[in-house]
Parts: structure tokens; C-alpha cells; sequence
């Protein structure tokens, strides 16, 4: 329900850059504590998981690091929404965009994996990033607040016992009204 209305609105969002501009000032904490948390540099490559009609996420941290990011979502009325959203921003030379699942795609190019608060199903798409990402591959998603939950796909917590030497969780400086931490693993 929430994963649908948050479409709606970007679709809706998307027609007009003031409004696009306001929907990623929503974004630009939240960004700017991943980048910090997983060390984020202009070198490393970034996947982008669940970008939707606009992509925020992928826009400020392809502005905040410099770094080129790949974009995905498993809706292609999203990924041609959202290519038309980079071009106008003038991103289109650091944000690419593509239809694929996040339980598909080839991870072996990058060496940090975002995935976004809507994707689904999210357990088996952290299994397919952790089981083929490289080395020191940071993976970062975002978790919804406990009373929200239900309205997401979530991670399992037998899955993070299972791997609790490599994750970690952050909550500083989050008021987003969805989430209330971030997962980090990195790849050893
Ligand atoms: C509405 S967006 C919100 C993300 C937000 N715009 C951002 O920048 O972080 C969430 C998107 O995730 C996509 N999605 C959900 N599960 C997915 C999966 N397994 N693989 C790829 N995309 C997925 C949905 O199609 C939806 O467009």
C-alpha cells in the first residue's frame, strides 16, 4: 500500500522539476548518512535498487560523492519515467538506468548495493547481492520503522543471526517518518 502510493507520487512528482527538486530534499539526510556509513567515494560503482519514477536516492549520491551510479526497477513505465527525470537534471553523464529485478542482476561490477525501503522480496534479494558481490562489497537497506513493517518486505531475522559478523545496523541522524535504521553489510 505504502510501496504503491510512494510510486504514485513520483510518477505524479515527476512532471515538474520544482516538485522533483522538493521530493529529494526528503532524500538528501538520508543520503547523506549511507555515504557516510558505507564510505562512499567518487571510485566506487553504485547500484541502485528499486530506483522508481525518481530515482532521488541515486541522483544525490551521484551529487553528494560524484561517483556513476546504476539505477534499477522492475517496472519499466519507472525506468522510462526515470531516464526522462536524469536527462532533464542534466545527470544522464553520471545515472543510467535499466529494467531489471534485484534478485536477477548482475552484481559483479559493483562495490556498493543500495536497496530501497519498497523492494521486494527483499530477503531474496540481499540473498542474491550477498551470495555474488566482491570482495569488500558494501550492501546498504533500509528498514522500515517496527510499526510499519507489515507493509514492506522484510529482512528475516534468522537471515541477519545467520550473518551477524557482517552486519551492522545505524540509526543516527534518520527523521525520515518510514525508516529508523540502515543495515550495513560489507562483503569478507
Ligand atoms: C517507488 S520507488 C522508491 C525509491 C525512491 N525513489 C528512491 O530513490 O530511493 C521503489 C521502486 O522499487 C521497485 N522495486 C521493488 N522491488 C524491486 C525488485 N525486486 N527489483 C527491482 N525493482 C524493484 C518498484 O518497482 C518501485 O518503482
Amino acid at each position: 500500500m505504502i510501496a504503491v502510493c510512494t510510486e504514485c507520487i513520483e510518477r505524479n512528482f515527476s512532471k515538474s522539476n520544482f516538485l522533483i527538486k522538493l521530493y529529494g530534499l526528503y532524500y538528501r539526510n538520508i543520503v547523506k548518512n549511507e555515504v557516510k556509513l558505507a564510505g562512499i567515494r567518487s571510485c566506487d560503482r553504485i547500484l541502485c535498487i528499486g530506483g522508481g519514477p525518481i530515482p532521488s536516492t541515486a541522483i544525490e549520491m551521484a551529487r553528494q560523492t560524484d561517483a556513476c551510479v546504476h539505477v534499477i526497477d522492475m517496472d519499466g513505465t519507472a525506468v522510462v519515467c526515470a531516464r526522462d527525470v536524469i536527462k532533464k537534471l542534466g545527470l544522464a553523464h553520471k545515472i543510467t538506468v535499466e529494467q531489471a529485478r534485484g534478485e536477477e542482476v548482475d552484481i559483479s561490477p559493483y562495490n556498493v548495493i543500495h536497496v530501497a525501503l519498497q523492494v521486494r522480496p527483499k530477503e531474496a534479494v540481499l540473498r542474491h547481492i550477498w551470495n555474488n558481490c566482491k570482495l569488500g562489497a558494501r550492501i546498504i537497506v533500509r528498514m522500515p520503522k517496527k510499526g510499519l513493517r507489515s507493509f514492506y518486505s522484510n529482512v528475516t531475522d534468522a537471515f541477519i543471526e545467520r550473518n551477524s559478523d557482517y552486519v551492522s545496523f545505524d540509526s543516527s541522524g534518520l527523521c525520515a517518518n518510514t525508516m529508523d535504521k540502515t543495515l550495513l553489510m560489507v562483503k569478507a
